[in-house]
């Protein structure tokens, strides 16, 4: 069997890069905010506007499900790059009265409380490095966190957005991400455990599948992790 890599090295130096290069480098990155300002000024018809987020997406029927398994009705929930709430409207029609949502795209955000229903749900309009950092220091606490992507893996790794993920779950984070996708892949699982929080459950559609794998890069995988607590 001739078995071809599934990723190249200048893949796995991406990760390196992106997981260990010391952040004092990182920050002289001139890329470092051309996401940002992509996203921010997104509104419907543009290519990323939020007429893409409120339709019907594969990743409902796991994320909803999974929130159900892990958490009670009560429970302190955050969307991270929520957009216009399509995921917290479905968590609020299912019963989940504690839920928030943040994303740059303030354009989002005002159609999903206007159209969507949730004007009652706090969501917070900014950009993950200014909110995440706001959010710890006023001491908030959510039991969990979750992401379907591709959110985190747009922000540049000058900000390390999984610390402050880390610091804000008081015990589950769950995210639908593209492991080796989108612009800064890292070792995802090395990051969370740094900051304290275990894999627990990780679920990739490529799984087990070998005559039929689609290119890695495009495929999401489920992680849940979980915070590990000192007996
Ligand atoms: C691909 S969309 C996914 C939206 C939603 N999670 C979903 O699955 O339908 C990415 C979202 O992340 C947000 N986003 C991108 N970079 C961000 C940043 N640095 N801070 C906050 N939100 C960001 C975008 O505005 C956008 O709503």
């Amino acid at each position: 069997m001739n078995g071809k890599p599934l990723f190249s090295k200048k893949q796995y130096l991406q990760k390196v890069i992106n997981t260990f290069c010391p952040r004092i480098i990182l920050r002289l990155s001139p890329k470092k905010s051309w996401a940002n300002s992509h996203w921010k000024g997104q509104t419907a018809g543009d290519i990323h506007g939020y007429d893409k987020y409120c339709g019907e997406h594969p990743a409902t029927k796991i994320i909803l499900p999974e929130i159900s398994r892990l958490v009670p009705k009560d429970a302190s929930i955050l969307d991270l790059g929520c957009n216009c709430g399509n995921y917290l409207r479905r968590l609020k029609e299912q019963g989940f009265t504690r839920i928030s949502g943040t994303d740059i795209c303030g354009n989002a955000i005002e159609y999903g409380k206007k159209e969507l229903g949730l004007s009652d749900v706090e969501m917070i309009v900014g950009s993950f490095d200014e909110v995440l950092p706001r959010l710890v220091f006023e001491g908030r606490k959510f039991q969990l966190v979750y992401t379907v992507g591709a959110t985190v893996e747009l922000v540049h790794p000058s900000f390390d957005v999984i610390r402050y993920v880390c610091e804000l779950s008081d015990e589950y984070i769950v995210f639908i991400i593209s492991l080796w996708g989108h612009a800064y892949p890292r070792f995802w699982e090395y990051e969370f455990n740094r900051n304290g929080f275990c894999l627990v459950k990780c679920i990739t559609s490529s799984d087990g599948n070998t005559d039929r794998i689609r290119d890695p890069v495009q495929v999401d995988s489920l992680m849940v992790f979980r915070r590990v607590r000192p007996e």
